[in-house]
C-alpha cells in the first residue's frame, strides 16, 4: 500500500497567539478540501493553545516544535510531552537542525526526546542532515546513519514504524538552494535502505519527509520521489496560500 503523503509546516519562532490564530484560520479555509495528505502545523508552543482550539475537527493536525525529555520538575523555560499532549498536539519534532545547531541538542538528547514523545502519547518527527561541510567531505551517509541510529536507539520495531523522519540537509535550509529531486532522492533512498535493519514492513511503512527550501514551485518534482513522501516546510509554511500550493501539490 502506498504511503499517504504528509505535509508539515515548521513556523519555527514565528506567529505569536494572535498572529498564529490568524494563520490557522486561513488554512482551515485554504485546505477545507483536502482529504488525501495528512497535514500538521508546528507553531511556536505558546501559540498552540490558539492554534489547536482554531484547527478542531478540520483534519489539521498540531506539531510541537520540541519537548523537554522529562516529565516535569525543575528545569526552567522548558515544557514536557505530557504537557504538550493535554492540548490535543499529534505529532513533536525531534533534532530539528536548529535544536542541534543552536541549542545542543546532541544525537542522546534527541533520542530521550522521541522516548518521551512517545512515553507522552505523541508521535515523533525525527529530523536528520547534513551541513555543507560534511556533504563536501563526502560524509553524508555518515552524518545520516549516525542520526538515525543514535536517534532511533532503543525503540521497538512498532515504535520506529510510527516515526516520521525529516531529511533536512541544513544547507537547504532557510537558504532558497533546494536539494535537487535526485540529491534529496538518493538520501532518502538511503535512509530506507537503512531502515532494512528492522522486519520489512517497518521500511515500508515510515514516512521521510524532504525539508529545505520547499516552495509551491519545486515541490510537485519533490514529492515525485519514489522515497519523498512528504515535507518538512518552513518559510513558506507562513502563507496559508503557498502552504495549501504544496499540500495540493503531494496529491499530483
Ligand atoms: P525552510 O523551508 O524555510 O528552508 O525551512 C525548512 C525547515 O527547517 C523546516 O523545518
Amino acid at each position: 500500500m502506498a504511503r499517504r503523503p504528509f505535509i508539515a509546516g515548521n513556523w519555527k519562532m514565528n506567529k505569536g497567539p494572535n498572529e498564529a490564530d490568524e494563520l490557522a484560520r486561513e488554512l482551515k479555509s485554504a485546505l477545507a478540501g483536502n482529504t488525501a495528505v495528512d497535514v500538521a502545523v508546528a507553531p511556536p508552543s505558546i501559540s498552540i493553545p490558539a492554534v489547536a482550539a482554531r484547527l478542531q475537527h478540520t483534519g489539521i493536525q498540531v506539531a510541537a516544535q520540541d519537548l523537554h525529555p522529562q516529565v516535569s520538575g525543575a528545569f526552567t523555560g522548558q515544557i514536557s510531552g505530557e504537557m504538550i499532549r493535554q492540548l490535543g498536539v499529534a505529532y513533536a519534532l525531534c533534532g530539528h537542525s536548529e535544536r542541534r545547531a543552536l541549542f545542543g541538542d546532541t544525537d542522546v538528547i534527541v533520542n530521550a526526546k522521541v522516548k518521551a514523545a512517545f512515553r507522552a502519547g505523541l508521535l515523533p518527527v525525527l529530523c536528520v542532515g547534513e551541513t555543507l561541510e560534511q556533504r563536501d567531505g563526502g560524509q553524508v551517509e555518515a552524518v545520516i546513519e549516525a542520526q538515525l541510529s543514535g536517534g532511533l536507539e532503543g525503540l521497538e520495531a512498532d515504535q520506529v514504524a510510527a516515526v516520521t523522519l525529516a531529511y533536512e540537509p541544513v544547507w537547504a535550509i532557510g537558504t532558497g538552494r533546494t536539494a535537487s529531486p535526485a540529491q534529496a532522492q538518493e538520501v532518502h533512498a538511503f535512509i530506507r535502505g537503512w531502515l532494512g535493519r528492522y522486519p520489512d514492513y517497518v521500511a515500508r511503512t515510515v514516512r521521510i519527509q524532504y525539508g529545505g527550501s520547499v516552495k509551491p514551485g519545486n515541490a510537485a518534482e519533490l514529492l515525485a520521489q519514489p522515497d519523498i513522501d512528504g515535507a518538512l516546510v518552513g518559510g513558506a509554511a507562513l502563507n496559508a496560500e503557498s502552504f495549501a500550493a504544496i499540500v495540493a501539490a503531494a496529491t499530483a
